[in-house]
């Protein structure tokens, strides 16, 4: 598929799947990066997620520069566009976020009798890329979202299991190791729980909308370490999603 045909997808149905965004050597890579930061201390956020991995090597830092996946987001989001968070999750047997949720909060909500106007793309202010770093198979908790539902703008009703949405049910995403699945968290998703004995390891990169400030915890106090500024050096791009910007209207 051709960027255009992905970036097509998404606005229509609130997702895409890029195969084989990044190399089996890239995915162990990165795997083993995020492994050792599952073996050092919480950050806050609880036993089975670990954030701002940019600061775990210079391999993160490259990753939010990926190819493809990158050009999608300057794409979406305007070529001014950032890295919004850098969370990895480890989803071992008999855990997963089960419950049907948009993320954060409706950007756009509707009234419950009221359609977006189907000549209106609805508007993207973020979106997260999951790359698997191991095969996800059905009984691994696969991601799962409702296509479609990022237009709908209301949350899942909390009685309707699975939550269906204009006709249309859940779709599982199984991947191979090296996928990257892109979906806005205004669509209806869920990771099931993994119900075997494999974990589940993936690494996200969630980007943002220039003026969508950054989320790198504990916000007003956190400064990026010089040695993840340098990872990037010479890399304008990457410097720029790092949260590099030229002045602008706000500041
Ligand atoms: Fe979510």
């Amino acid at each position: 598929m051709h960027l255009s045909e992905h970036v097509d997808e998404f606005n229509r149905q609130g997702f895409t799947v890029i195969r084989g965004a990044m190399s089996e050597e890239q995915a162990d890579l990165i795997r083993a990066g995020v492994l050792s930061a599952f073996e050092g201390p919480e950050d806050g956020y609880g036993a089975n997620i670990r954030t701002k991995m940019f600061e775990k090597g210079k391999p993160f830092v490259e990753l939010i520069g990926q190819p493809v996946v990158a050009d999608f987001a300057e794409e979406v989001l305007g070529g001014n566009c950032h890295m919004f968070s850098m969370n990895s999750l480890l989803t071992p047997k008999g855990s997963g976020i089960d419950v049907w949720h948009v993320d954060e909060e409706l950007f756009f909500p509707l009234p419950d009798d009221v359609e977006l106007d189907p000549r209106i793309p609805m508007p993207t202010f973020l979106f997260t890329c999951l790359y698997y770093l191991v095969d996800v198979e059905a009984n691994m908790g696969p991601t799962q979202l409702v296509p479609g539902s990022h237009r709908s703008g209301q949350e899942p009703a909390p009685k309707q299991n699975p939550p269906i949405y204009k006709g249309q049910e859940p779709v599982s995403i199984t991947a191979q190791k090296g996928d990257c699945l892109i979906f806005t968290g205004q669509t209806w998703h869920r990771g099931a729980k993994n119900e075997s004995d494999k974990p589940r390891v993936v690494q996200q990169v969630t980007y943002s909308r220039r003026w969508v400030s950054q989320r790198f915890y504990p916000f007003v106090n956190y400064r990026m370490p010089d040695e993840v500024v340098a990872w990037a050096e010479g890399n304008r791009r990457l410097t720029r999603m790092l949260g590099f910007h030229p002045r602008g209207p706000y500041g």
